[in-house]
Protein backbone atom coordinates (compact mmCIF):
# COMPACT_ATOMS: atom_id res chain seq x y z
CA UNK A 1 0.00 0.00 0.00
CA UNK A 2 1.25 3.49 -0.30
CA UNK A 3 -0.12 5.20 2.68
CA UNK A 4 0.71 4.50 6.77
CA UNK A 5 -3.04 3.78 7.12
CA UNK A 6 -3.08 1.43 4.54
CA UNK A 7 0.08 -0.46 5.01
CA UNK A 8 -0.74 -0.95 8.37
CA UNK A 9 -4.87 -2.07 7.80
CA UNK A 10 -2.92 -4.82 5.95
CA UNK A 11 -1.94 -6.24 9.25
CA UNK A 12 -5.09 -5.16 10.77
CA UNK A 13 -3.51 -1.94 12.54
CA UNK A 14 -4.16 1.66 12.54
CA UNK A 15 -1.61 4.17 12.10
CA UNK A 16 -2.37 7.17 13.63
CA UNK A 17 -0.69 10.91 14.67
CA UNK A 18 -1.41 13.41 17.23
CA UNK A 19 -3.31 16.47 15.74
CA UNK A 20 -3.93 19.77 16.89
CA UNK A 21 -7.16 21.49 16.18
CA UNK A 22 -5.87 24.97 15.54
CA UNK A 23 -4.06 23.43 12.24
CA UNK A 24 -7.06 22.25 10.90
CA UNK A 25 -7.58 25.26 8.95
CA UNK A 26 -3.92 24.16 7.62
CA UNK A 27 -4.25 22.85 4.28
CA UNK A 28 -0.98 20.90 3.88
CA UNK A 29 -1.57 19.80 7.23
CA UNK A 30 -4.75 18.20 6.40
CA UNK A 31 -3.60 17.09 3.34
CA UNK A 32 -1.23 14.92 4.77
CA UNK A 33 -3.87 13.76 7.87
CA UNK A 34 -6.67 12.87 5.63
CA UNK A 35 -4.26 11.07 2.85
CA UNK A 36 -2.16 8.75 5.57
CA UNK A 37 -3.46 8.44 9.24
CA UNK A 38 -6.34 6.48 10.45
CA UNK A 39 -6.19 7.31 13.87
CA UNK A 40 -6.27 10.45 15.57
CA UNK A 41 -5.32 12.12 19.23
CA UNK A 42 -5.86 15.70 20.07
CA UNK A 43 -2.51 16.76 21.13
CA UNK A 44 -4.05 18.88 24.18
CA UNK A 45 -7.83 19.49 23.64
CA UNK A 46 -8.96 16.58 25.63
CA UNK A 47 -6.87 17.44 29.11
CA UNK A 48 -8.03 18.50 31.58
CA UNK A 49 -7.63 22.07 31.72
CA UNK A 50 -8.98 22.17 28.35
CA UNK A 51 -12.22 20.57 29.19
CA UNK A 52 -13.20 21.44 32.69
CA UNK A 53 -11.38 24.80 33.17
CA UNK A 54 -13.87 26.31 35.71
CA UNK A 55 -14.41 23.10 38.21
CA UNK A 56 -17.99 21.60 36.55
CA UNK A 57 -17.88 23.90 33.34
CA UNK A 58 -17.20 21.90 30.27
CA UNK A 59 -15.75 22.78 27.51
CA UNK A 60 -15.74 20.59 24.23
CA UNK A 61 -15.48 23.07 21.38
CA UNK A 62 -11.57 22.00 20.00
CA UNK A 63 -12.17 18.77 20.72
CA UNK A 64 -15.16 18.69 18.83
CA UNK A 65 -13.97 20.10 16.37
CA UNK A 66 -10.75 17.02 15.75
CA UNK A 67 -13.50 14.53 16.74
CA UNK A 68 -15.63 15.89 14.11
CA UNK A 69 -12.81 15.72 11.86
CA UNK A 70 -11.87 12.34 12.46
CA UNK A 71 -15.50 11.07 11.69
CA UNK A 72 -16.24 12.51 8.70
CA UNK A 73 -13.06 11.06 8.00
CA UNK A 74 -13.47 7.51 8.07
CA UNK A 75 -10.34 7.82 11.65
CA UNK A 76 -11.04 6.76 14.30
CA UNK A 77 -10.00 8.53 18.20
CA UNK A 78 -8.02 8.14 21.06
CA UNK A 79 -8.92 10.17 23.93
CA UNK A 80 -6.33 11.50 25.96
CA UNK A 81 -5.67 11.96 29.10
CA UNK A 82 -9.15 11.82 31.71
CA UNK A 83 -6.51 11.92 34.76
CA UNK A 84 -3.13 13.51 34.87
CA UNK A 85 -0.91 15.02 37.25
CA UNK A 86 -0.23 17.54 34.22
CA UNK A 87 -2.06 20.50 32.12
CA UNK A 88 -4.51 19.94 35.10
CA UNK A 89 -7.11 23.12 35.64
CA UNK A 90 -5.58 25.49 38.54
CA UNK A 91 -8.99 25.16 40.84
CA UNK A 92 -7.89 21.21 40.72
CA UNK A 93 -4.55 21.95 41.11
CA UNK A 94 -5.42 23.72 43.82
CA UNK A 95 -7.72 20.81 45.50
CA UNK A 96 -6.46 17.69 47.86
CA UNK A 97 -8.04 14.88 49.34
CA UNK A 98 -11.81 14.05 48.92
CA UNK A 99 -12.66 17.00 46.80
CA UNK A 100 -9.93 16.09 44.58
CA UNK A 101 -10.94 12.66 44.53
CA UNK A 102 -14.53 13.69 43.63
CA UNK A 103 -13.73 16.03 41.33
CA UNK A 104 -11.33 13.46 39.01
CA UNK A 105 -14.30 10.76 39.91
CA UNK A 106 -16.54 13.72 38.23
CA UNK A 107 -14.10 15.00 35.48
CA UNK A 108 -13.65 11.07 34.07
CA UNK A 109 -17.36 10.28 34.12
CA UNK A 110 -18.14 13.69 32.51
CA UNK A 111 -16.02 13.70 29.71
CA UNK A 112 -15.74 10.01 29.09
CA UNK A 113 -20.28 10.00 28.98
CA UNK A 114 -19.88 13.14 26.65
CA UNK A 115 -18.09 11.46 24.07
CA UNK A 116 -19.76 7.71 24.39
CA UNK A 117 -19.51 5.69 21.50
CA UNK A 118 -16.79 8.15 19.46
CA UNK A 119 -13.90 6.99 21.26
CA UNK A 120 -11.73 3.86 20.48
CA UNK A 121 -9.67 3.56 23.65
CA UNK A 122 -9.08 6.49 26.72
CA UNK A 123 -5.66 6.77 27.81
CA UNK A 124 -7.71 6.73 31.32
CA UNK A 125 -4.30 7.32 33.37
CA UNK A 126 -1.38 9.12 32.04
CA UNK A 127 2.09 8.99 33.43
CA UNK A 128 0.85 7.71 37.19
CA UNK A 129 4.78 6.41 37.76
CA UNK A 130 8.09 8.14 38.90
CA UNK A 131 11.35 7.49 36.88
CA UNK A 132 14.13 6.25 37.90
CA UNK A 133 14.89 2.82 39.93
CA UNK A 134 12.46 2.88 42.84
CA UNK A 135 8.81 1.31 40.85
CA UNK A 136 7.27 3.88 42.97
CA UNK A 137 4.32 5.86 42.18
CA UNK A 138 4.57 9.60 40.61
CA UNK A 139 4.01 12.02 44.17
CA UNK A 140 1.20 14.59 42.59
CA UNK A 141 -2.23 15.52 44.31
CA UNK A 142 -3.92 12.35 42.60
CA UNK A 143 -1.36 10.01 43.94
CA UNK A 144 -1.68 11.97 47.56
CA UNK A 145 -5.08 11.09 47.55
CA UNK A 146 -4.66 7.26 47.62
CA UNK A 147 -2.78 4.74 46.08
CA UNK A 148 -6.09 3.17 44.72
CA UNK A 149 -6.94 6.07 42.14
CA UNK A 150 -5.91 4.50 39.38
CA UNK A 151 -8.16 1.88 39.75
CA UNK A 152 -11.20 4.33 40.89
CA UNK A 153 -10.33 6.37 37.05
CA UNK A 154 -10.65 2.93 35.05
CA UNK A 155 -13.85 1.69 36.76
CA UNK A 156 -15.26 5.11 36.48
CA UNK A 157 -14.59 4.99 32.28
CA UNK A 158 -15.88 1.67 32.17
CA UNK A 159 -19.50 3.30 33.83
CA UNK A 160 -19.13 6.07 31.54
CA UNK A 161 -18.11 3.99 28.26
CA UNK A 162 -18.37 0.45 27.96
CA UNK A 163 -17.32 0.60 24.45
CA UNK A 164 -14.24 2.41 24.75
CA UNK A 165 -10.75 0.59 25.10
CA UNK A 166 -9.15 1.94 28.39
CA UNK A 167 -5.45 2.24 28.35
CA UNK A 168 -2.76 3.61 31.03
CA UNK A 169 -0.34 5.41 28.79
CA UNK A 170 3.48 6.33 30.35
CA UNK A 171 7.27 7.28 28.77
CA UNK A 172 10.19 5.80 29.95
CA UNK A 173 8.17 2.45 29.78
CA UNK A 174 9.52 1.02 25.97
CA UNK A 175 12.08 -1.36 27.75
CA UNK A 176 12.24 -3.65 30.66
CA UNK A 177 13.51 -1.36 33.79
CA UNK A 178 12.05 -0.30 37.23
CA UNK A 179 9.38 1.78 35.76
CA UNK A 180 8.17 -0.80 33.16
CA UNK A 181 8.55 -3.35 36.01
CA UNK A 182 6.13 -1.67 38.29
CA UNK A 183 3.57 -0.93 35.81
CA UNK A 184 3.68 -4.67 34.85
CA UNK A 185 2.84 -5.39 38.47
CA UNK A 186 -0.11 -3.06 38.11
CA UNK A 187 -1.55 -4.47 35.23
CA UNK A 188 -1.20 -7.76 36.38
CA UNK A 189 -3.16 -6.92 39.25
CA UNK A 190 -5.63 -5.45 37.88
CA UNK A 191 -6.37 -8.19 35.41
CA UNK A 192 -6.28 -10.75 38.34
CA UNK A 193 -8.85 -8.42 40.48
CA UNK A 194 -10.98 -6.96 37.92
CA UNK A 195 -10.33 -3.78 37.42
CA UNK A 196 -11.32 -2.81 34.03
CA UNK A 197 -8.38 -2.36 31.89
CA UNK A 198 -7.92 -2.90 28.44
CA UNK A 199 -4.49 -1.78 27.03
CA UNK A 200 -1.60 -0.35 27.73
CA UNK A 201 0.10 3.05 25.62
CA UNK A 202 4.08 3.02 25.36
CA UNK A 203 4.49 6.77 24.41
CA UNK A 204 7.75 5.91 22.81
CA UNK A 205 9.58 9.43 22.88
CA UNK A 206 13.15 8.64 21.75
CA UNK A 207 16.32 10.92 21.59
CA UNK A 208 20.04 10.05 22.15
CA UNK A 209 19.38 9.94 25.74
CA UNK A 210 16.31 7.81 25.31
CA UNK A 211 16.97 5.39 22.32
CA UNK A 212 14.59 2.98 21.06
CA UNK A 213 15.56 -0.01 23.63
CA UNK A 214 16.71 -3.06 22.26
CA UNK A 215 14.05 -4.51 24.49
CA UNK A 216 11.21 -3.25 22.91
CA UNK A 217 9.52 -6.16 20.75
CA UNK A 218 10.02 -8.34 24.51
CA UNK A 219 8.53 -5.26 26.85
CA UNK A 220 5.63 -4.95 24.26
CA UNK A 221 5.38 -8.53 24.09
CA UNK A 222 5.25 -9.30 27.93
CA UNK A 223 2.77 -6.95 28.39
CA UNK A 224 0.92 -8.08 25.53
CA UNK A 225 1.29 -11.38 27.53
CA UNK A 226 -0.86 -10.36 30.56
CA UNK A 227 -4.43 -10.20 28.22
CA UNK A 228 -3.92 -6.57 27.09
CA UNK A 229 -3.62 -5.06 24.02
CA UNK A 230 -0.60 -2.84 23.45
CA UNK A 231 -0.35 0.65 21.80
CA UNK A 232 2.87 2.83 21.09
CA UNK A 233 0.98 6.26 21.55
CA UNK A 234 3.07 9.07 21.20
CA UNK A 235 5.89 7.76 18.96
CA UNK A 236 8.83 10.41 17.92
CA UNK A 237 12.41 9.87 17.48
CA UNK A 238 15.02 12.66 17.16
CA UNK A 239 17.74 12.42 14.41
CA UNK A 240 17.70 12.78 10.48
CA UNK A 241 18.67 10.84 7.65
CA UNK A 242 18.98 7.05 7.30
CA UNK A 243 19.59 6.56 11.29
CA UNK A 244 16.67 8.37 12.13
CA UNK A 245 14.84 5.97 9.05
CA UNK A 246 16.29 2.72 10.80
CA UNK A 247 15.03 3.52 14.43
CA UNK A 248 11.69 4.12 12.92
CA UNK A 249 11.83 1.37 11.27
CA UNK A 250 12.71 -0.98 14.43
CA UNK A 251 10.05 0.32 16.14
CA UNK A 252 7.57 -0.60 13.69
CA UNK A 253 8.77 -4.62 13.13
CA UNK A 254 8.87 -4.36 16.84
CA UNK A 255 5.32 -3.50 17.13
CA UNK A 256 4.67 -5.93 13.92
CA UNK A 257 6.52 -8.78 15.50
CA UNK A 258 3.45 -8.66 18.60
CA UNK A 259 0.13 -9.46 17.27
CA UNK A 260 -1.51 -7.73 20.50
CA UNK A 261 0.61 -3.93 19.14
CA UNK A 262 -2.37 -3.19 17.23
CA UNK A 263 -0.78 0.37 16.25
CA UNK A 264 0.84 2.93 16.20
CA UNK A 265 0.77 6.93 16.92
CA UNK A 266 3.13 9.38 15.90
CA UNK A 267 3.13 12.75 18.15
CA UNK A 268 2.78 15.04 15.40
CA UNK A 269 2.55 15.45 11.45
CA UNK A 270 5.81 17.76 10.34
CA UNK A 271 8.66 18.57 12.38
CA UNK A 272 7.32 21.92 12.78
CA UNK A 273 4.50 20.47 14.82
CA UNK A 274 6.58 18.70 16.60
CA UNK A 275 5.64 19.37 21.00
CA UNK A 276 9.78 19.48 20.93
CA UNK A 277 11.34 22.86 21.13
CA UNK A 278 14.07 22.06 18.75
CA UNK A 279 15.10 18.64 16.26
CA UNK A 280 13.46 17.19 13.48
CA UNK A 281 11.80 14.14 15.24
CA UNK A 282 8.92 13.57 12.69
CA UNK A 283 8.11 11.81 9.76
CA UNK A 284 6.90 14.95 7.39
CA UNK A 285 9.89 17.82 7.03
CA UNK A 286 7.83 21.42 7.98
CA UNK A 287 6.88 21.69 4.25
CA UNK A 288 5.28 18.51 4.29
CA UNK A 289 7.97 16.38 2.13
CA UNK A 290 8.38 12.85 3.01
CA UNK A 291 11.52 12.19 5.30
CA UNK A 292 13.87 8.65 4.86
CA UNK A 293 11.89 8.28 8.26
CA UNK A 294 8.98 8.00 6.16
CA UNK A 295 9.81 5.83 3.68
CA UNK A 296 11.86 3.39 6.17
CA UNK A 297 7.93 2.99 8.43
CA UNK A 298 6.25 2.65 5.61
CA UNK A 299 8.28 0.11 3.88
CA UNK A 300 8.32 -1.73 7.22
CA UNK A 301 4.92 -1.92 7.30
C1 LIG B 1 2.40 17.62 25.00
C2 LIG B 1 1.89 18.41 23.82
O1 LIG B 1 2.41 17.85 22.65
C3 LIG B 1 2.28 19.86 23.96
O2 LIG B 1 1.65 20.64 22.95
C4 LIG B 1 1.91 20.40 25.33
O3 LIG B 1 2.40 21.71 25.47
C5 LIG B 1 2.45 19.52 26.42
O4 LIG B 1 2.00 18.19 26.23
N1 LIG B 1 3.32 13.08 27.10
C6 LIG B 1 1.97 13.18 26.88
C7 LIG B 1 1.44 14.24 26.01
O5 LIG B 1 1.20 12.31 27.33
O6 LIG B 1 0.18 14.70 26.43
C8 LIG B 1 2.39 15.40 25.91
O7 LIG B 1 1.89 16.31 24.94
C9 LIG B 1 3.79 14.93 25.55
C10 LIG B 1 4.31 13.99 26.62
Amino acid sequence: ATTLGASAAQTGRYFGTAVAANKLSDATYVGILNREFTMVTPENEMKWDATEPTQGQFTYANADRIVNHARANGMRVRGHALAWHSQQPGWAQNLSGTALRSAMVNHVTQVATYYRGKIYAWDVVNEAFADGGTGARRDSNLQRTGNDWIEVAFRAARAADPTAKLCYNDYNTDGQNAKSNAVYAMVQDFKARGVPIDCVGFQSHFNSASPVPADYQANLQRFANLGVDVQITELDIEGSGSAQADNYARVVRACLAVSRCIGITVWGIRDTDSWRASGTPLLFDGSGNKKPAYTATLDAL
